[in-house]
């Protein structure tokens, strides 16, 4: 029977790796620079997970403090979802290994796959899978180890990206925090930005690796123009959706992909720059991660408080994009009545 209730955020916790790869260090083996590192994407540094490390690894670490920050054990949730577009494995879904490692057996676990847009639409559906009565409790992450898939000689790439997770449990309660979503794809050009040897269009293959298909492969310039307009399109359907206007946005977490995407959209939007988490600088693009690893550094900085209206909206490859309009609520265990 459809039960329809309120969601929200009852812990939001973040992870990077230890290692640490500055814009000086790709000087010493790239034909690149920290001027044109800094001004082109707004980067400085990026963390890189070890040889040993890799994505459930990162988002146990999150989801464990996550969980910490919640007043929860891992065996009180319900289902596990891991927005991914570096899993562990094709198969099985890294939300099964990651459910495993935190000690819960038999629980619902599955991956989302749509690149860096995977934590906006991870959010949407856990959203509706609570507000709607099926779950009380979801574990939702966002991880990445793109480290591992790029090509570490290719400057056009080896600078943009970095690994990290971000992990949210979301608990149903009476207060609703989930205004409204905008999502969208167009597939008709899915060469702009993709792995090309990591499925069964061109599977796995010596022939695949002398050509370099294993590593992530993407047109900088297509993507560029096509993310501000999306962030922008995206994010003013959902606060229409949500029956609010630019005006009403008390914080903004975008994707953090180039510095100058998001100055570009938040010219546009017109949302002042204090409202605006941006830590592109320390973490590089980590992809589905970078929202959800955002989104807790601004609660741990009490940038973001109650009755916030917040958006997070972002765009990837899939092409992809996509808004969430949330209303704010108190994390931890108190400030919301547990049903
Ligand atoms: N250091 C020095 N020079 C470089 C580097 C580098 N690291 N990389 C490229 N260049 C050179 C190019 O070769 C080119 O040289 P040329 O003019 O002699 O041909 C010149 O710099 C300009 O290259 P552009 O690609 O036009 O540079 P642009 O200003 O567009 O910046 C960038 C490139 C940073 C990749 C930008 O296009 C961008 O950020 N695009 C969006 C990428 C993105 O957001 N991707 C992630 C999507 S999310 C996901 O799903 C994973």
């Amino acid at each position: 029977m459809l039960q329809l209730r309120g969601v929200r955020i009852a812990g939001i916790a973040r992870y990077a790796p230890e290692r640490i790869v500055t814009n000086e260090d790709f000087e010493r083996w790239l034909d690149t620079s920290d001027e044109w590192i800094t001004v082109r994407t707004g980067m400085k540094r990026r963390h890189w997970a070890a040889d040993d490390q890799a994505t459930s690894d990162l988002a146990i670490v999150a989801a464990g403090n996550a969980l910490a920050q919640a007043g929860l054990k891992a065996d009180d949730i319900d289902c596990y979802i891991v927005a991914t577009a570096t899993p562990d494995f094709i198969f099985p879904a890294t939300a099964c290994i990651v459910a495993a490692k935190l000690g819960a057996v038999g629980k619902a676990a599955f991956d989302v796959s749509i690149a860096c847009s995977g934590f906006i639409y991870a959010l949407t559906v856990a959203s509706g899978l609570i507000r709607s009565g099926v779950y009380r409790r979801i574990m939702l992450i966002g991880a990445e180890t793109l480290s591992k898939i790029m090509n570490k000689q290719d400057r056009a790439t080896a600078i943009l990206f970095g690994d990290g997770a971000g992990a949210a449990v979301l608990e149903a309660c009476d207060q609703d925090g989930f205004l409204a979503a905008e999502l969208g794809a167009d597939g008709t050009t899915p060469e702009i930005l993709y792995q090309p040897s990591s499925g069964t269009r061109n599977p796995v293959s010596h022939a695949a690796i002398d050509a370099g298909m294993q590593y992530i492969h993407m047109a900088g310039r297509e993507v560029f123009k096509f993310a501000v307009t999306s962030m922008v399109e995206a994010t003013e359907i959902a606060l229409r959706k949500a029956g609010l206007e630019r005006r009403d946005i008390n914080f903004l977490i975008p994707h953090q992909a180039n510095r100058r995407i998001i100055d570009a959209a938040v010219k546009y939007l017109e949302v002042p720059r204090e409202k605006v988490l941006v830590n592109i600088q320390e973490y590089g693009n980590t992809s589905s991660a970078s929202i959800p690893m955002a989104l807790a550094e601004a609660v741990e900085a009490k940038r973001i408080g109650g009755g916030d209206v917040v958006v997070l909206v972002g765009f990837g490859a899939g092409l992809s994009w996509g808004a969430v309009v949330w209303r704010w609520n108190s994390i931890g265990p108190q400030g919301a009545s547990r049903p």
